[in-house]
């Protein structure tokens, strides 16, 4: 049986016996273990599945665990460590070499994140190593935003969740990396470009697998359903094309055009982005358990958050 609780005593003292818990944080919920533990870490992989090469990311509670895990804290790292954490934003800074290799896929960088869930952060207070934390699904799948995504997912083969209600972003982080000191976007994320770049000026985007040899997880293929979806600007064309087989619509907001479609998922009623992004995930899980033939998503608006959502269901087409 997989303990669903918020007692964060119990799960300080589970990740200190070696095991994994599941932890919440503002964005989707992560699969934590001691980056110190071997054993720990070799869990998470077999777990999730997770090939070897794909680096994992560390979650910290303090600045000055970036001195400790990190060599170098450029500039613009520290200015956008000061507008965004504790916050949805992952920092890959040359990593220090007490840094296990397994943590970092043996690169030379450590990805760093303080999230903003409080249950979490007073978690991570409690422990004295920092935990390593994918997002708690299996390799390619979509991402879990509630203890019930993670517990359907894993059933019983993980000891705890540790239960902090739905992510209220709904959306990974945005990760960023330096090229001499320079910040480039390996990842788009909870943080939007725009947000990014009114901290720190233009940045380079590289989040695509053929131009971003420095992030290994920018897979084509990624959170994605087990049905089949596909991205539209025309709804209504795709609606005609799959005529006649049952399917999920995926809409940004509730006063669109009325389509003659029995299930569908509105990510919004204004329309609001942001609130929007929340809703993404728990929308594809919903209608990914509702035995489709296909799912037609409306490509969002191609701005602030908008951007992000769209690179996810780009990939969940593949
Ligand atoms: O919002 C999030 O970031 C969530 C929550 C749980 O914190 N975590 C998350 O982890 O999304 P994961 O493992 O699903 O995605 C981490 C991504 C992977 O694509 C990985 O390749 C990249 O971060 N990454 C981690 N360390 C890296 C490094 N040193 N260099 C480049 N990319 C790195
Ligand atoms: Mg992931």
């Amino acid at each position: 049986m997989t303990l669903i609780s918020n007692d964060i005593d119990k799960a300080a003292a589970i990740l200190s016996a070696n095991d994994l818990v599941a932890i919440p944080t503002e964005t989707v919920y992560g699969l934590a273990g001691n980056i110190y533990s071997e054993e720990a870490i070799k869990k998470i992989f077999t777990l999730k599945k997770r090939p070897f090469f794909n680096p994992l990311i560390v979650h910290i509670h303090s600045l000055e665990q970036v001195t400790d895990l990190a060599l170098e804290f450029p500039e613009k790292a520290k200015m956008l460590a000061q507008a965004f954490w504790p916050g949805s934003l992952t920092l890959v800074l040359k990593k220090r070499p007490q840094v296990p290799d397994l943590i970092t896929a043996g690169k030379d960088t450590v990805g760093l994140r303080m999230p903003q869930h409080e249950l979490t952060l007073a978690l991570l207070k409690k422990l004295d190593f920092p935990v390593a934390a994918p997002s708690a699904n299996p390799f390619t799948h979509i991402s879990p935003t509630s203890p019930q995504h993670v517990h359907r997912y894993f059933d019983d083969s993980l000891q705890m969740i540790l239960d902090g209600g739905n992510c209220s972003n709904g959306i990974e982080s945005t990760i960023i990396g330096f090229e001499q000191d320079e910040p480039v976007i390996y990842r788009l994320g909870s943080i939007s470009i725009e947000d990014i770049q009114a901290v720190v000026g233009a940045v380079v985007i590289k989040n695509k697998k053929e131009d971003a040899p420095d992030a290994p997880g920018m897979l084509d293929k990624h959170y994605a359903p087990r049905t089949k979806t596909i991205l539209t600007t025309d709804v209504n064309k795709s609606i005609q094309e799959y005529s006649g087989k049952q399917i999920g619509l995926l809409l940004h907001h509730s006063y669109e055009q009325a389509f003659n479609v029995k299930h569908i998922a509105y990510l919004s009623q204004s329309g609001d982005l942001k609130e929007a992004a929340s809703q993404l995930y728990s929308a594809m899980h919903q209608l990914d358990h509702l035995q489709l033939d296909v799912i037609i998503a409306h490509r969002l608006p191609d701005t602030g958050l908008g951007k992000a959502m769209n690179d996810r269901l780009e990939r969940a087409t593949k």
